[in-house]
């Protein structure tokens, strides 16, 4: 099947899209797999002194628009449902594209208090000392204090679905009403909750940024960001933020994400039902201090969570601690036989990561347990759930046996 245009990708149902989408027949090859087009430039038309150089439709240079970008680019923007989408090398790459597209200086930002490390230093310190942008963080699970950090010049709210490490759950339709009100844009970095699980522009979002380091490649082996929204938005993200500041994604790893997105809704289904298991199986356990996971009753947003994902599941990742000091969270970690220890989240194979107590905007913005025992960032992966179990079970008995 070749690729369909725009509008036909968007009538396909999602397993289809993701099966078929960005991929087309090769014409020269009779490949019926997209090859990976390792070029810098492409062919010039007779006359290219007309030409428009920041242009990024038609491929010219791969910084602007290669060809296995222009395949992900579609199928990312279908599977989320906008207009358009522009991929960059990294998630931190496309969350700065939005950010330096659309903000100047005397700008007011709001943020989540509890956000990713490096959107947490991009507005705590380098856009403010460096552009003047100013920011306020604060508590996505309260919508009254996000109305009330409202000021005239707010051009900006910028929020996670499910925050990073905390799993605080954000009302995404309460922030849309607050950001038209505002007059700002509201950009979501959905990387923990990927279509089809959730479409944050379905509700009125402008924008939605993913890591495709994460669920969409997930795979573990190729880095890659995203950012989607209407024609005119993704133009401007395209000629302020790809073409001139060139954070460009290599054909290689668009590719191989084109490949690693086929899976994804099946992935996704597995990996939130495993969470769900793992996380109950935590919170039983008298040796874990606490966890937390929005599909818990016990999670603040629980409620939240089950209306706004529809029931579909509550993500694939919680962060809990074992009792005891910081040592015991690392001697429990090593005694994980399955589980690997390494950053990251949403691959196939189950990742933990022993993050402490703070990251690097201190400890107060996190919970007092996590302030109290530091944190462990557990990421469901593709394994079954009976074998993740037994390894934490052994990892724990192993850890008190010898305490
Ligand atoms: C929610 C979230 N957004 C963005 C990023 C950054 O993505 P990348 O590592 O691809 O730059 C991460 C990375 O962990 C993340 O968890």
């Amino acid at each position: 099947m070749s690729i369909p245009d725009k509008h036909e990708l968007s009538t396909l149902s999602f397993n289809t899209l993701s099966v078929h989408g960005g991929n087309e027949i090769d014409k020269t090859s009779g490949a019926i797999r997209t090859p990976i087009v390792m070029a810098n430039s492409y062919l010039l038309p007779y006359d290219p002194s007309t030409m428009d150089w920041s242009d990024t439709e038609a491929p010219s240079y791969t910084r602007n628009s290669g060809h296995n970008q222009i395949c992900l680019q579609r199928k990312l923007a279908a599977m989320e449902g906008g207009e358009d989408a522009a991929v960059f090398a990294t998630g931190v790459a496309a969350l700065h594209a939005v950010f330096f597209t659309f903000l100047k200086s005397g700008d007011h930002v709001i943020v989540g208090d509890v956000t990713y490390e490096a959107v947490w230093r991009l507005f705590a310190e380098l856009l403010p000392q460096r552009y003047k942008i100013e920011a306020t963080f604060v508590d996505m699970g309260d919508m009254e204090a996000v109305r009330a950090a409202v000021r005239p010049n707010t051009k900006l709210i910028h929020t996670e679905t499910i925050a990073n490490p905390t799993t605080k759950v954000a009302d995404i339709a309460t922030l849309v009403s607050i950001a038209r009100q505002a007059g700002a844009l509201l950009s979501v970095d959905s990387t923990f909750t990927p279509p089809p699980f959730f479409r944050p522009l379905a509700l009125g979002a402008d924008l939605v940024i993913h890591s495709l380091t994460k669920y969409i490649n997930g795979h573990g082996d190729a880095m890659g960001g995203v950012v989607v929204g209407s024609k005119e938005l993704i133009h401007h993200v395209k000629a302020d933020a790809l073409v001139d500041l060139g954070g460009t994604i290599s054909p290689f790893n668009a590719w191989l994400i084109t490949r690693g997105s086929v899976t994804l809704p099946l992935r996704l289904r597995q990996q939130f039902a495993t969470a769900q298991v793992v996380a109950h199986y935590l919170a039983q356990d008298k040796r874990v201090a606490y966890v937390t996971y929005p599909g818990l009753e016990s999670h603040d947003q629980h409620q939240l969570a089950k209306a706004q994902f529809a029931g579909k599941g509550y993500g694939g990742v919680m962060a809990f601690a074992v009792e005891g000091d910081p040592d015991a969270q690392n001697r429990f970690v090593s005694n994980l036989k399955v589980i690997t220890s390494a950053v990251s989240l949403g691959h196939d194979e189950t990742l933990i990561v022993h993050v402490g107590g703070s990251g690097r905007g201190g400890a107060e913005r996190y919970p007092l347990n996590f302030q109290k025992y530091g944190h462990l960032r557990l990421s469901i992966g593709l394994e079954d759930p009976e074998d993740l179990i037994a390894d934490i079970k052994n990892a724990l008995d192993e850890t008190f046996d010898r305490s």
